[in-house]
């Protein structure tokens, strides 16, 4: 079942510990090249955007949530929010522009703005937004470094098992998560707790919805016969096995060790790892870095991480910022002038596949842009956007 590969991923491993050592002594930091995020907005932003969003939205703002319950997300939100901004604050590396705000966004859910103020500031082009220090970035050093978990991640990356890339950061997001919660005295350990926290671990959670965690009773139920059924699978059978990797050779070994038995963190361990596979899929990055190997030859190598404050800003295929990435930090710059009031919008790279149906959308990402009623009933009702894949493939153009 499993493919052994030669060493080099092995030696990739040795190669980018070396990197961070080798930067130490350069004060002309590297940029690497940024791209590909693999976040829900990302998509929105394909080739096709303008018309993928126009086409959905009947008008303007939309938001996924009832009024009442919005209320209540808000408040939440805005805590794990300024929490996490006070712990990026403490890293020297950190800067956060003081007119950065988050609201919600335009396109729902939430987003970066340029604050609106008596002043009336508004960001200069190529004013910086925020310099945020990749040591508070989740990054594949944190799960191979990991001290109880490191070997089994080093191990997955080598055989570069199935989704490898997201069982490292999803992976020992969920790891460092469990931790928090199952020991209490350990959460002050736990270095990314408040970023951790501000990211949703539970079904209906900050407005969260996937998949991931329906059961197969709901799946059969509401997704059956739609278009979304065979896709919906596939992201759950490669959460599943994840899941149990991680059960038998990452967390569950390192629970044991702890002294837990099986019962008092199996169900934990699923839903977790079923919510941080959600939030890698919708907000993770993905960086291409060049990797000088043992024999001097450079090698573009892929990298996922998640990139605190920064995953917050929506998409856009126009965007007013751009990022550039460094060893140390990642920055956003204002690219244009930015006003007050206006969304701060950034882009990833695009995806070589030109299109992503409305279904699949919601199956990756757990939501179908700018539609304002929920999924279950689009469902209900039947809706052509899971039904009838002629009824939208005009949007696209082919
Ligand atoms: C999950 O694991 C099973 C058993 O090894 C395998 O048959 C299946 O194809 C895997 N699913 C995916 C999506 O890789």
């Amino acid at each position: 079942m499993i493919m052994k590969l030669p060493t080099a991923a092995w030696i990739t491993i040795a190669i980018s510990c070396l990197r961070f050592a080798a930067d130490a002594f350069t004060s002309q930091l590297r940029l690497h090249q940024c791209s590909v995020p693999t976040t829900h907005n990302q998509l929105a932003g394909k080739k096709r955007k303008g018309s993928f969003l126009d086409e959905f939205s009947d008008d303007g703002p939309t938001t996924k949530s009832t009024p009442t319950t919005k209320a209540n997300l808000r408040s939440s939100q805005d805590n794990v929010h300024t929490d996490m901004i006070e712990w990026l604050k403490q890293h020297p590396l950190t800067y956060i522009n003081p007119k950065f705000k988050i609201l919600p966004s335009e396109l729902g859910g939430y987003g970066g703005f340029c604050a609106q103020t008596p002043e009336n500031m508004l960001m200069q082009q190529n004013e910086m937004i925020m310099c945020i220090p990749r040591e508070l970035c989740i990054t594949f050093e944190d799960a191979l470094n990991d001290p109880k978990c490191g070997g089994a991640f080093r191990l997955i990356q080598e055989y570069q098992l199935p989704d490898w890339r997201l069982l490292l950061v999803a992976g020992w997001a969920a790891k460092e998560y469990l931790m928090a919660n199952l020991l209490e005295d350990k959460k002050s350990e736990i270095k990314h707790w408040p970023y951790l926290k501000s990211i949703p671990w539970k079904r209906g959670e900050l407005d969260q919805e996937h998949v991931l965690f329906w059961t197969e009773d709901e799946v059969e139920t509401s997704l059956g016969g739609s278009l979304a059924y065979d896709d919906a699978q596939l992201v759950r059978s490669r959460v599943q096995n994840a899941t149990k990797l991680l059960d038998d050779r990452a967390i569950g070994p390192l629970f044991r060790e702890i002294g837990l038995e099986p019962a008092q963190y199996t169900d934990g361990l699923k839903e977790a790892v079923a919510a941080a596979f959600a939030s890698a899929l919708s907000r993770s990055f993905s960086e291409e870095v060049e990797v000088e190997m043992l024999d001097g030859s450079v090698e573009i190598e892929k990298e996922t991480l998640m990139i605190p404050l920064l995953d917050i800003l929506q998409h856009s295929n126009e965007p007013n910022t751009l990022v550039e990435t460094y060893d140390d930090y990642i920055i956003l710059k204002a690219k244009r002038t930015i006003l007050p009031g206006e969304e701060i919008y950034h882009r990833y790279q695009e995806e070589d596949d030109d299109v992503i149906p409305p279904y699949k959308f919601f199956t990756r990402y757990g939501f179908v842009p700018n539609v304002k009623t929920p999924v279950v009933e689009l469902l209900k009702e039947k809706s052509p956007l899971f039904f009838d894949e002629s009824s939208y493939s005009q949007f696209y153009g082919s």
